[in-house]
């Protein structure tokens, strides 16, 4: 179904992101930029994983060696959950007062260090911050502590936007807080930090690449919206100008260093950490839709499934779908759902993520599904949500689960109904 023609059309779009220091060697630099905020104290915050790399207890030295008092907690969980950021926070304001915070790791540490960031100054619970109707929808007062982003995956661009992405466990929903005060100060991407990310990491967290790149870039146009006042301004505003150049830039950059960055090629680390940049300034600014809504209910429902799946790459337990991959589970058969909306901008991305035309023989309507099928294929993504343990049973389930994602599904190039969503789920079932 089309999109309604709005009244008044939207002729104004924004465009935000952080300060940006890129390029091997350049976290060697921390301790420099982290005092030049002012800062005497900082709270660097990771995963445990990670800090056994000894990336985090590095940053801290170089803090040190700049004058300022640095602390490590290893307080984030690996898809943080309402639980995992409430005792991270705990943790911190037991250890403050600290004047900056600083992430080192994924997506998951980033997200706790903004949760972080946000509650060391302002009152209430976490639970006040979320989302409504999940949570209680709260606007910060106060500006949150200055936040640098240091990301050690491919991945989530989170360092440049102003979502902190958690699951609430008993409402058994993924969510989040998106406030422009939970956006970094200063992103430090440092594409060395990267070298030991498991392939298995790299392969989700890059199809999490993808999947910003390519849903900013076929989000409904800003030009689509009802004219905004200043107050009912959003940071997602649609695909603009500016966020489709980030997109194209980080599509292209993916067709020639995903598959090897996967393989563990060294080449192809900087690539794919200027693609997760370039893809994280687009969609922190456009917005992504279908893939990334049903993400959630994908992510979430899995818990209760009793599923045997555990990722490669992730040192997990329980069952868990890492957020990328759950991300790309349905991304083909979305892509096919939003074709009609704008072909032209389907096979464009098909084109750039596909330059030898592999192809280029499958009729326009499932191209890009096709192209995404293959890669998913090569760089080992499960195939399809049967694999992951999903049936018949679940499809009501998770469509309902996306129907709650409706700042999601509000950036969508066409209007999505529950049946459009039964369809996709169905669909993704068995990519090949
Ligand atoms: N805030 C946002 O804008 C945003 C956007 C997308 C996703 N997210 C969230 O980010 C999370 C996923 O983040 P992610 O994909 O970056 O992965 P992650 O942070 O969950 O890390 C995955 C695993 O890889 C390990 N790891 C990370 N870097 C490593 C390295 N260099 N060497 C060795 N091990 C390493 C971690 O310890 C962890 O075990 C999800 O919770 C998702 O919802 C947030």
């Amino acid at each position: 179904m089309s999109l309604p023609t709005p009244a008044t059309p939207e002729a104004v779009f924004t465009y935000a992101a952080p300060r940006l220091k890129f390029g091997p060697g350049a976290v060697s630099e921390i301790g420099h930029d982290v005092a030049g905020l002012g800062a005497r104290s900082a709270l660097v915050v990771t995963d445990a994983r990670l800090a056994a790399t000894g990336h985090p207890e590095r940053v801290a030295e170089a803090l040190r060696s700049a004058g300022l008092r640095a602390e490590v907690h290893d307080s984030a969980a690996v898809e943080p959950s309402d639980a995992s950021l409430a005792a991270a926070v705990e943790r911190a304001k037991g250890a403050a007062p600290f004047d900056a915070v600083v992430a080192v790791g994924g997506g998951s540490s980033i997200d706790t260090a903004k949760a972080v960031s946000l509650l060391l100054t302002n009152p209430g619970e976490l639970m006040d911050y979320v989302n409504a109707p999940v949570g209680g929808g709260r606007a910060p007062e106060q500006p949150a502590l200055p936040l640098v982003a240091v990301p050690t995956t491919t991945g989530t661009g989170a360092e440049s936007t102003t979502v902190c992405v958690l699951d609430v466990l008993a409402a058994k929903v993924k969510t989040g807080i998106s406030h422009e005060r939970l956006r970094p100060v200063l992103a430090v991407v440092d594409p060395e930090l990267t070298a030991t990310q498991p392939p298995g990491v790299t392969a989700s967290a890059g199809m999490d690449i993808l999947c910003h790149a390519l849903e900013s870039w076929t989000a409904r146009p800003y030009t689509s919206y009802e004219h905004k006042t200043p107050e009912q301004r959003v940071p997602y505003c649609g695909s603009n100008p500016i966020s489709d150049l980030y997109a194209e830039k980080a599509m292209r950059l993916l067709a020639g260093a995903f598959r090897g960055a996967v393989a563990g090629e060294e080449r192809a680390r900087t690539d794919m950490a200027l693609a997760a940049t370039f893809a994280g300034m687009g969609f922190g600014n456009a917005g992504v839709h279908v893939p990334h809504a049903n993400a959630y209910p994908v992510a979430g429902r899995v818990h209760d499934l009793g599923s045997a799946f555990r990722p490669d790459g992730y040192d997990v337990e329980e069952a868990m779908i890492p957020h990328g991959m759950a991300v790309a589970s349905t991304a083909p058969a979305a892509f096919a759902m939003t074709f009609a909306a704008d072909p032209q901008r389907h096979l464009t991305a098909a084109a750039w993520l596909d330059p030898q035309g592999l192809d280029a023989d499958v009729p326009e309507p499932e191209r890009l599904s096709a192209v995404l099928r293959r890669l998913m294929r090569d760089i080992g993504q499960p195939s399809g949500l049967a694999e992951i343990g999903y049936g018949e049973a679940d499809v009501d389930g998770i469509v309902s689960g996306t129907m709650q994602q409706q700042r999601l599904l509000a950036t969508a190039p066409r209007v999505v109904t529950e049946e459009d969503l039964a369809g996709v789920v169905r669909a993704s079932m068995h990519h090949w």
